[in-house]
C-alpha cells in the first residue's frame, strides 16, 4: 500500500523542508586547495587548460593562502614545478627545493592553515616518470629511496601532511618508516591509494609539464576497470600505515569511493583532478551549463558517495558559495 497514502513529493515542498531532510551537507570544512608552486618573484602565470588556476611563485602564492584561510578552508596541497629536471628527479629532494621552501614560507606566514605536499618525482624528471627509469620500465624499489627523501625533506621543511602519488608498491610502508626513524612520528600521510591511470590529468600535466616522454602510466596507475583492486590498494595501503586513503579522480569513480567507504574506517579523501575541473569550466564557458550549480552538485555527490575531504581546485568558489549560504 503505497500510492496514495505515501507521497515523496511531500517533504519537498519548501526550501525549509528540503533542508530539515537533507542527509549531505558540504561545507568549507571537506575541502583542500590543490595549487602549483614556482620558481622567481611576482608569477602568476595562467594555466591555459584550467582557467582560474595559476602557478604561483611563492611571494604571490602566500597572499592567495591567506585568502584561502579565511574562506574557512583547513588545508592547501601543493605541487611544485622546479627549474630544473634530471632523470632522477632530484629537485624533488633538495632540502632547498620549490615546494621545501614553500613550505617554510606559508608555515610562517599562514602557520594555521594546514599544508600537505603532493609527493611524487613526476615534476622533477625529465622523462615525466613517477618514478626511476631504466631500460624502459619504471622501477619500484629505486623509487622508494627517491619517495623517503623526498618525504623527509619536506617534513623537515615543516609540512604538516605527506601525501604520496607515485603509486610505487611499498611506498607508505617506507614513508612510513623514514618519517619515524628521523622523528616525525606524529606527520600523518594521505595515500593517493587507488589512483587509476586516467585521461582526466591531462590539463594537470599541462600545469606541472610532467607528461610522460614515453609509454603511459599504466604499469602503476590502476585500470579504470577494476573496483575490487582498488579495495586491495586501500587495505595494503592502511596496513602500511596510510591515515587517510584516496580515490582519484572522483566524479567516474564515485562506485569506488562507495565501496571503500564500506570497507574501511579511515577517512576518504577524493581529488576532482584537473579533467573533472576543466570540462565543468569550459561547458560553463560555453553557456551550456550553470558552471557554479554544477560545480556545487558535483562536490554534493563526491560527499554523498563516501568521500569525508575533497580535492578540488574548485574549492574557493565553492568555500564562497558555501560561505554565503543561509546568512
Ligand atoms: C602525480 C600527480 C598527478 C596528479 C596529482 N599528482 C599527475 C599524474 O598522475 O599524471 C593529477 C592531478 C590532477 O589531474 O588534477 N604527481
Amino acid at each position: 500500500m503505497a500510492f496514495p497514502r505515501h507521497r515523496m513529493r511531500r517533504l519537498r515542498q519548501h526550501e525549509s523542508l528540503r533542508r530539515l531532510v537533507r542527509e549531505t551537507h558540504l561545507t568549507p570544512n571537506d575541502l583542500i586547495y590543490p595549487l602549483f608552486v614556482t620558481v622567481g618573484k611576482n608569477q602568476k602565470t595562467p594555466i591555459s587548460s584550467m582557467p582560474g588556476q595559476y602557478r604561483w611563485s611563492i611571494d604571490l602564492l602566500v597572499k592567495e593562502v591567506a585568502e584561502t584561510h579565511q574562506l574557512g578552508i583547513p588545508a592547501v596541497m601543493l605541487f611544485g614545478i622546479p627549474d630544473r629536471k634530471d632523470a632522477r628527479g632530484t629537485a624533488a629532494y633538495d632540502p632547498k627545493g620549490i615546494v621545501q621552501e614553500a613550505i617554510r614560507i606559508l608555515k610562517s606566514q599562514v602557520p594555521d592553515l594546514l599544508i600537505i605536499t603532493d609527493v611524487c618525482i613526476d615534476e622533477y624528471t625529465d622523462h615525466g616518470h613517477c618514478g626511476v627509469v631504466q631500460d624502459g620500465k619504471i622501477l619500484n624499489d629505486e623509487t622508494l629511496e627517491c619517495l623517503r627523501q623526498m618525504a623527509w625533506t619536506h617534513a623537515e621543511a615543516g609540512v604538516d601532511m605527506v601525501a604520496p602519488s607515485d603509486m610505487m608498491d611499498g611506498r607508505v610502508g617506507a614513508i612510513r618508516e623514514e618519517l619515524d626513524r628521523s622523528g616525525f612520528c606524529d606527520m600523518p600521510i594521505m595515500s593517493y591509494a587507488a589512483k587509476y591511470a586516467s585521461s582526466l590529468y591531462a590539463p594537470f600535466r599541462e600545469a606541472a609539464d610532467s607528461t610522460p616522454a614515453f609509454g603511459d602510466r599504466r604499469s602503476y596507475q590502476m585500470d579504470p576497470a577494476n573496483a575490487r583492486e582498488a579495495l586491495r590498494e586501500v587495505e595494503l595501503d592502511v596496513e602500511e600505515g596510510a591515515d587517510i586513503v584516496m580515490v582519484k579522480p572522483a566524479l567516474p569513480y564515485l562506485d569506488v569511493i562507495a565501496q571503500t567507504r564500506a570497507q574501511v574506517s579511515v577517512p576518504i579523501a577524493a581529488y576532482q583532478v584537473s579533467g573533472e575541473y576543466s570540462m565543468i569550466k569550459a561547458a560553463g564557458q560555453q553557456g551550456w551549463i550553470d558552471e557554479s550549480k554544477v560545480m556545487m552538485e558535483t562536490l554534493l555527490s563526491i560527499k554523498r558517495a563516501g568521500a569525508d575531504l575533497i580535492l578540488t581546485y574548485f574549492a574557493k568558489e565553492a568555500a564562497q558559495i558555501l560561505n554565503r549560504r543561509y546568512t
